[in-house]
């Protein structure tokens, strides 16, 4: 029987994760890492962003530093200043936990710390905070080593003598890292001399902080990437600097965002030629004179703590598009006692680590029974034919995301003894998530008309939503 859980991250999904393993019980030992100083994740803004972006940054075994300031280690993060959510935050709410009745539709990133750090309130007697795990590896348990983050640790990346690592065992491990950590900046024709010939000129948009920084470049802008990275930092600093802005994409956006006519869409990047400062497209058009490259391209997926598994012969990272060997996105069946939570794109990532924690729980209390080893590895194989290994792998776009979480919850229903079950979707919920494209939008004009934020009662009353509360 499984008795003691190591949960990776003290993110929204770590605290999610350590509270479905408390509610579920029978566990004699959860303890939570967190290398930073407190809860929150993602959602801890820091004015300093990472400037020491491999360019191309490609290698999903690289590993991504903290920076030291005067008070502490801080690990900047792709949240920038003025960032408000792209979902409705009543679709971000775990179960019996509410952001107050007074928060804009689509509320500013400090007010999803505040809901965060509220939320885990409770739960940080359970976690060791400045505390960095370092390696992960599987012997008769998981061994999990972790270090200190401090000075003479320098920030949690070096061995030290002085403040020596801790190594314990457990009979599980949750990972709950984030997936929005390490760049990816693809390796393009022309982008390594473009780089030795301008340096400082590529951006990744975890770097990005406010327009404002943008505002000053000479010469064009070109932001590449269509998501949600893509879309909100050319919309900010079109409305910021009335400046024009090119974005280019090689797909189209499957997520909500302002539009402006100062963005000027451009496709798929063929080349750049550092010699006369120009980008070419696949179409054959050119940008001339441009001073600044955005890469709003997404990031790798990295586990750099699993270095000997990642080195074995049934690896869990190799190119960081996906994690390898996972049983419904989440459940390793390669490595039993191990998991990985909310790691899909394009999912509501709270929710959706509340119910996986709670299915994890239950399958490690041996309440919920997995398929055969053949049978997790088929279906991964099948996923595998028809997606690729791309980053698109462990996408799960609505309404595959319902239907997901869905299936998790069958599971946990017919497993439950009346205890702890996660917050189920109202129909209101469902509404707001069908809606949620417009409703952004619909915001986003509203603002610019009023510089007034909507409201949730104000998205009730729409037409657009079916179902009033
Ligand atoms: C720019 C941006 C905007 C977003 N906007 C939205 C939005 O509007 N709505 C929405 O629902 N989602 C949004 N997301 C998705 C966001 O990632 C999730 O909302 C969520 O916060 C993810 O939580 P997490 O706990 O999985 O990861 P994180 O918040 O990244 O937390 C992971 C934690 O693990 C810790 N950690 C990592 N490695 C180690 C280690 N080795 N040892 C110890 N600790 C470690 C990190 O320090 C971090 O605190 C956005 C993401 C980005 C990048
Ligand atoms: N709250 C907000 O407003 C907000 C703002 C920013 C980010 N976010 C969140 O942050 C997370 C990350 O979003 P993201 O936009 O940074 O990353 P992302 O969703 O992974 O999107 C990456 C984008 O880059 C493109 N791309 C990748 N490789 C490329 C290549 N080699 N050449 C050209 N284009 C390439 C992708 O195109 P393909 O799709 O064709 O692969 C896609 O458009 C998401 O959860 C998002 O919701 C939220």
């Amino acid at each position: 029987m499984c008795k003691s859980v190591c949960v990776i991250g003290g993110g929204a999904c770590g605290l999610a994760t350590v509270r479905a393993f408390l509610e579920e019980g029978g566990f004699e030992k959860v303890v939570g890492f967190e290398q930073r100083a407190s809860v929150g994740g993602i959602w801890n803004y820091s004015e300093r962003a990472d400037q020491n972006l491999n360019i191309p940054s490609v290698d999903p075994l690289a590993v991504v530093n903290p920076i030291k300031t005067a008070q502490c280690y801080v690990w900047p993060n792709a949240v920038y200043d003025a960032l408000e959510t792209n979902t409705p935050y009543p679709l971000m709410e775990f179960r019996d936990h509410k952001f107050p009745e007074t928060t804009p539709l689509f509320p500013h990133r400090s007010a999803v710390l505040d809901y965060v750090s509220r939320y885990g309130e409770d739960l940080r007697q359970h976690y060791r905070f400045n505390t960095r795990v370092v390696d992960v590896r599987r012997r008769h348990k998981w061994l999990v080593r972790s270090r200190a983050v401090c000075d003479a640790t320098e920030g949690g990346l070096k061995e030290s003598d002085a403040v020596p690592d801790t190594t314990e065992e457990y009979d599980a491990v949750m990972v709950a890292t984030g997936v929005y950590d390490l760049p990816l900046i693809p390796e393009l024709t022309g982008l390594r001399e473009w780089h030795e010939k301008f340096p400082n000129t590529i951006l990744h948009s975890k770097t990005f902080r406010s327009p404002r920084e943008l505002a000053g470049i000479e010469g064009n802008i070109l932001v590449i990437g269509n998501s949600a990275s893509g879309i909100d930092i050319c919309y900010q600093f079109a409305r910021c600097t009335r400046r024009k802005i090119y974005k280019s994409a090689r797909s189209a956006s499957r997520v909500p965002g302002g539009t402006s006519d100062l963005v000027i869409e451009m496709p798929d990047i063929s080349h750049l030629e550092p010699q006369t400062a120009s980008v070419y497209f696949v179409d054959g058009r050119r940008l001339d004179n441009v001073g600044c490259i955005v890469f709003a391209t997404g990031f790798l997926r990295s586990l750099p703590f699993f270095a000997e598994i990642n080195t074995s012969d049934k690896p869990l990272i190799t190119d960081g598009n996906r994690i390898h060997g996972l049983y419904r996105h989440c459940w390793s069946y390669e490595y039993p006692g191990l998991a990985f939570i909310a790691i899909s794109r394009y999912v509501l990532p709270f929710h959706v680590a509340e119910i996986q924690g709670t299915w994890l729980a239950k399958i490690l209390q041996k309440k919920i029974a997995l398929p055969a080893y053949v049978e997790m590895a088929s279906q991964e194989r099948q996923l595998l034919s028809s997606r690729g290994s791309r980053p698109s792998f462990h996408d799960l776009l609505y309404p595959d995301d319902i239907e997901y979480m869905n299936l998790l919850m069958e599971d946990i229903r017919m497993a439950s003894d009346g205890g702890f079950l996660p917050k189920e979707w109202t129909e209101m919920e469902i509404a707001l998530r069908r809606n949620t494209k417009l409703l952004k939008a619909r915001c986003l004009q509203h603002f610019e008309r009023t510089g007034h934020h909507l409201t949730l009662r104000d998205a009730l009353s729409m037409d657009i939503m079916e179902t009033r509360q």
